[in-house]
């Protein structure tokens, strides 16, 4: 059954923890986007003091930085950190960034963005753990979905790769479904759980309704 990861992008600590304690305890695992305002157009906030203070779940750190791997020290002693996903493009060394990442403990997914073709997952699929595509390029929360995501995560699932699938970008109750006919493994919505008047935590649960009833 596909899984979802809530995606928090946040401008300051307030958002963050109001974001964070409107989950409660409807998932175990949380992406936390770090975006430096010069790999994409918006600059996060993402405190690792307040985060390895406040946060009891697993979180995955979506990197969307011009140096991952500087911003992954950062990290190094967050407990609760289990995965790190890092960008294809940039003007890091992606190979080196995948090494530097499996050095630590955790999990190393590689994400591509929408205008990146899917071959280059051949060079790094010995290495890493998860794939996340994204349907939007990255940034900011509330973009519309881009269609050919799910032909991008279909043909990947063709080509019998073993790792998990994973989006991220325009998740919601309209492109759950053909993302779930797709063959997606995780889902990560952002507005869809934290931009309307319901709380987290209840859109957590009608999007997991959702998929339950997408795929019986
Ligand atoms: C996009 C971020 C996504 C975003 C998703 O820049 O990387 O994680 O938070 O938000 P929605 O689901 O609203 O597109």
């Amino acid at each position: 059954m596909t899984s979802i990861i809530p995606s928090i992008l946040v401008p300051n600590k307030k958002v963050f923890l109001t974001n964070y304690t409107g989950l409660g305890d409807s998932v175990s695992m949380i992406q936390l986007d770090i975006a430096d305002g010069k790999f994409v157009p918006n600059a996060t906030w993402a405190d690792p003091k307040t985060v390895s203070e406040v946060v009891t779940t697993d979180i995955e750190l979506h990197l969307m930085v011009n140096d991952p791997i500087a911003e992954m020290k950062k990290w190094f002693f967050v407990p609760h950190v289990k995965r790190v996903l890092v960008h294809f493009e940039g003007p890091h060394d992606i190979a080196e960034t995948i090494q530097k990442a499996k050095q630590t403990e955790w999990e190393v997914g590689l994400v591509l963005n929408p205008g990146t073709p899917t071959t280059v997952i051949g060079d790094f699929v010995n290495d890493i753990d998860i794939i996340m595509f994204m349907g939007v390029y990255p940034g900011f929360q509330g973009q519309e979905f881009i269609p050919e995501t799910c032909n991008r995560i279909a043909e990947t699932k063709a080509k019998g790769i073993a790792q998990p699938i994973s989006v991220d970008g325009g998740v919601n109750e309209k492109t759950i479904p053909t993302l779930i006919k797709a063959g997606v493994d995780i889902i990560c919505p952002g507005s869809a759980v934290f931009g309307n008047d319901k709380t987290p935590a209840e859109n957590v649960l009608a999007l997991q309704r959702l998929i339950a009833e997408v795929s019986a």
